[in-house]
């Protein structure tokens, strides 16, 4: 039906006669002539109805209103002088239409897709065929689908195989809480929907095919936040007879090539490495964001020459004293700015309180509580912080925890507020050696701190009986500006020391064979050495594309109540299908 794109017309096709369809962006009616933007997702290109096109056509032209449908024969004419529009890929020509056919009419439209302004996000949701429409989304889609092919290409080309395994299966244990499939046929009876493809994977290495990968849809019933959906897709690989450093490796490799391609950066490699330790003092938390510094620093040592109470009887209970330097910021923060940070860390993170000081002019530390320390000490502290005048010195006592997330957090905060990095900077690293097990506040047991088929290191396996809070994994976090940007973890594949690490999460024999006993038989068969790794797809969009939002690059996503606004998913079902799955619901009847 068309002859070119909205977005391919230029001075070298002057002459022509062409045949192009779109939608309606923008109409004006100029008395002599009427100029209709015309657009589609290869951009927008002008025609101009001028009277030469005969009575008819301008009738129609004139009848034309936004998100119509149309198909416009003409020539192409340069535009005339001082109509040029140089910031417009298609600007400096326009189609002088000789026939015009309307495709489709459309209704008013609740925003303008072509608007430079955006619409609030519930009609962006609820009208995502318009939102779609924007040239954001649309960037977003095409960035997205190049990374997804990126990633294919390069799986390929390192001998992987693309297999699929089920939606419908059991429960992975992931960390979160399933989405459940009733069955018809098995009455009280449910299917769960992946979490991941993790049991799978390791079974298709059991199987024999050494490299497998997958753009897989996960599906995790969570809590979300700017950067989570309740489903969203890895792409999943897993690889037989590696170690961590073959795995990395490759994921180096990858993302090189991508930012190479889609962001022209060129990523030294092998990316950086900290382990997990590391990680959390420098930066309280194990996806630092490595785009700044402003790192933390540790004054339990002088904290307990203080005067001051609160740091002295701190770091002499065995909690820690550590602080952050603004530097330059002192000015930036008044009493008022301070007290609000204090509320931050105190409501957000559950620290007790932030005790600052301001570098004066010559040095000097100024603060309330600044009468609490001897002058020497002070003089000390400002050494430690390497504290210059103008500079804001923050410092939070508390037990280990405490002080990483509140000082994590603070430092987010003035990475955002103080404008610490350029937002265009990309920075990968990697984040190693975590512990196998952090202790679960619920039940006071441990919880695998990445899932329970994670080994050890080697030279660690005797800490699974002697101190499991001090045994580490073989897993490796990809981080990208402080997002956690992928994971994995080398697998155990010898069924003694996958029953050792069930023992020791509190999973029985019984359970573990109940709820993995296909896991545990296939063990049993020769299974090689394996390990791998899922990237979050969305998140690599999210961040190549410097969005702000995981739905930005998501084409149908859920809302942060996980429902669909455009399906108004999830919805209710009809008594029958409920009464063939053998379902009754409680309390509101259905319909
Ligand atoms: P993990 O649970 O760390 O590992 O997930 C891997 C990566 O997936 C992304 N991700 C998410 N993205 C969007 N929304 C979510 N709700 C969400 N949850 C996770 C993150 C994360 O790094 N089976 C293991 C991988 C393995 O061991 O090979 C797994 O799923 O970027
Ligand atoms: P207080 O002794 O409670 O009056 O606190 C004096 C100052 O120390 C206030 O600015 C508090 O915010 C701060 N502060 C109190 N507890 C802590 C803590 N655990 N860590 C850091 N600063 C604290």
């Amino acid at each position: 039906m068309r002859t070119h794109t909205c977005g391919e017309l230029g001075t070298q096709h002057i002459g022509q006669t062409v045949t192009l369809c779109g939608w309606v962006d923008s109409y004006r009616d100029h008395g002599g002539g009427i100029f209709i933007d015309l657009r589609d997702r290869y951009g927008v290109t002008q025609i101009v109805f001028g009277p030469e096109c005969g009575e008819d056509t301008q009738k129609l032209a004139r009848s034309l209103r936004s998100e119509f449908v149309i198909s416009v024969t003409g020539e192409v004419a340069d535009r005339p002088e001082g109509m040029v529009n140089p910031k417009l890929a298609t600007g400096a020509i326009e189609v002088r239409p000789t026939k015009l056919q309307l495709l489709n009419k459309s209704v008013t439209p609740p925003f303008q897709p072509g608007s430079k302004e955006v619409p609030t996000e519930d009609l962006r949701l609820k009208y995502r065929y318009l939102d779609l429409r924007r040239g954001e989304m649309q960037n977003a889609m095409e960035l997205r689908h190049r990374i997804t092919l990126g990633m294919r290409k390069y799986c390929d080309e390192h001998g992987f195989l693309d297999i699929e395994t089920p939606m419908l299966g059991r429960s992975t244990p992931e960390g979160a809480r399933d989405y459940l499939v009733p069955s018809r046929i098995h009455h009280g009876s449910f299917y769960a929907l992946p979490q991941s493809p993790q049991l799978y994977k390791q079974i298709l290495m059991i199987a024999g095919y050494d490299r497998y990968v997958q753009v897989a849809r996960c599906f995790r019933d969570e809590d979300l936040r700017a950067d989570r959906q309740p489903e969203f897709t890895q792409l999943d690989l897993e690889m037989s007879f590696v170690d961590d450093d073959d795995v990395m490796g490759l994921i180096d490799g990858l993302a090189a090539r991508l930012a190479k391609e889609l962001l022209g950066l060129e990523l030294t490699l092998p990316l950086p490495r900290m382990t997990y330790d590391e990680a959390m003092e420098r930066f309280g938390h194990d996806a630092p964001d490595l785009r700044f510094g402003m790192e933390i620093v540790d004054l339990t040592d002088l904290a307990r020459e203080a005067e001051f109470r609160v740091f002295r009887a701190t770091a002499d209970g065995g909690g820690r004293v550590r602080g952050l330097n603004a530097k330059g910021a002192a000015s930036k923060y008044s009493r008022k700015g301070i007290d609000e940070l204090t509320n931050f860390v105190v409501q957000d993170f559950g620290a007790k309180g932030l005790a600052w000081f301001k570098v004066e002019e010559g040095g000097k530390l100024a603060s309330p509580i600044a009468k609490n320390f001897e002058e020497a000490l002070l003089a000390r502290i400002a050494e430690r912080m390497e504290a210059e005048p103008g500079d804001l010195l923050l410092f939070v006592a508390d037990e280990y925890e405490v002080t990483c997330k509140a000082l994590y957090g603070l430092r987010r905060r003035f990475g955002h507020e103080l404008k610490l990095y350029d937002p265009q900077a990309k920075h990968f690293s990697w984040v190693v050696e975590f512990p196998m097990f952090a202790r679960d506040e619920e039940t006071g047991g441990w919880a695998a701190m990445h899932h329970p088929f994670t080994a050890p290191r080697p030279q660690d396996i005797e800490l699974l009986t002697t101190d499991p809070g001090a045994c580490r994994a073989q897993a490796y976090d990809l981080v990208i500006n402080g997002l956690e940007a992928g994971g994995g973890t080398i697998r155990i594949h010898d069924p003694g020391v996958q029953q050792q690490v069930f023992n020791l999460l509190g999973i029985t024999a019984e359970q573990a064979r109940e709820r993995f006993g296909f896991l545990l038989d296939a063990l049993a068969f020769g299974a090689p050495p394996h390990g791998g790794i899922a990237l979050g797809l969305d998140r690599w969009v999210m961040l190549f594309g410097n969005l702000d939002n995981i739905r930005d690059c998501i084409a149908f996503p859920k809302t942060q109540r996980a429902t669909d606004l455009m399906t108004e998913a999830p919805g209710r079902v009809d008594l029958k299908q409920l009464r063939e799955l053998g379902i009754e619901i409680r309390g509101e009847r259905p319909r």
